[in-house]
C-alpha cells in the first residue's frame, strides 16, 4: 500500500484527478468507480477542470457506482444515483448510457445486487476505484465486521453511519435509510487500482487502523492491505495518527 500525504483536500483532489486523467489517456473507455460523500468532491472538480481545458477527453469514459440507499426512489436528490449524476456525470460530460449502478428501488433487492456484481465483471472490471472512508473504517457501505470476501449485497447501516450521513437529509437521522446496497469488499478488491482519499482529523483514527492496524474485518478499509495496487491519499489532518 502506498500512502501519499498531501497538504490539503484540494491537493488530494488534483493528485487523484491527475491519475484518472492519465488512465483515460492510456485507456479512453476506462471504467472509473466513483464514491459519494463530501470527500471525493475535489477530485471530481479537478477532473472537470481538466475536461473543460481539453486536457482530458471523457467522451468514452464509463462510470460505476459504489453503493446505494435502499428504498429511496432513483430521482430522490440524495439517492446516490442522483448524487453521481449531479456531481460526476454532468460535470464530466458523461452520458447516462456510460453509467452503471445498483438499483436501490428494485422489488427484488438481492437479485439487483447479484445482477450488478455480475454486470461489473461483464463490463471488464473497474480500472480505478475511488473510495472514501467512514469514521468507523467502512468503505462503500461495508460496515465493520463485513466479510473481507463479500460480494455486492444488502447491508444494514450502523447508527453511527446514519448519524454521519444525516447532514445530507436536513440533519434528520430519521430520514436516513436503514438499508443499503454496497459493492462487497471482495468486489471492491477486484478493481485494478484502489485509491482511497481521506481528509480531516475526523478520519485520523480510521486511517491509522487502515494503514497501520492489523488486517481485520473490524476495519473494512484494512482490506486494502491485501490489494497489489492500493493508494491512500490523506491530508495532514487525516494523517495525524500515523
Ligand atoms: C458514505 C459512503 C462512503 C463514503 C462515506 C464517507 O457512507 N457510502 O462511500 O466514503 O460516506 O463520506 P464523507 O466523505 O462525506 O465523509
Amino acid at each position: 500500500m502506498e500512502v501519499v500525504i498531501v497538504p490539503d483536500a484540494k491537493a488530494g483532489g488534483e493528485l487523484i484527478a491527475g491519475a484518472m486523467a492519465q488512465l483515460l489517456r492510456r485507456k479512453p473507455d476506462a471504467l472509473l468507480g466513483v464514491a459519494t460523500g463530501s470527500t471525493p468532491l475535489p477530485v471530481y472538480q479537478a477532473l472537470a477542470d481538466q475536461v473543460r481545458s481539453g486536457a482530458v477527453d471523457t467522451s468514452r469514459a464509463r462510470i460505476a457506482q459504489l453503493d446505494e440507499y435502499v428504498g429511496l426512489p432513483a430521482d430522490h436528490p440524495e439517492s446516490y444515483r442522483s448524487v453521481v449524476r449531479r456531481e460526476v456525470l454532468e460535470p464530466l460530460g458523461i452520458g447516462p448510457d456510460a453509467f452503471m449502478g445498483p438499483d436501490g428501488s428494485a422489488e427484488d433487492v438481492q437479485a439487483a445486487c447479484e445482477a450488478y456484481d455480475k454486470a461489473l465483471g461483464e463490463a471488464g472490471g473497474i480500472d480505478l476505484q475511488l473510495l472514501g472512508i467512514g469514521t468507523d473504517g467502512h468503505i462503500g457501505f461495508n460496515e465493520p465486521c463485513s466479510s473481507l470476501v463479500s460480494r455486492t449485497r444488502i447491508k444494514t447501516l450502523t447508527e453511527q453511519t446514519r448519524a454521519d450521513n444525516a447532514r445530507f437529509f436536513e440533519g434528520d437521522v430519521d430520514q436516513v435509510p436503514h438499508h443499503v446496497i454496497t459493492q462487497g469488499i471482495g468486489t471492491i478488491l477486484e478493481a485494478r487500482h484502489l485509491v482511497l482519499l481521506a481528509t480531516g482529523e475526523g478520519k485520523a483514527d480510521a486511517i491509522a487502523a487502515t494503514v497501520e492496524g492489523p488486517l481485520a474485518a473490524v476495519c473494512p478499509a484494512s482490506a486494502l492491505q491485501l490489494h497489489p495496487h492500493a493508494t491512500v491519499v490523506v491530508d495532514e489532518a487525516a494523517a495525524g495518527k500515523l
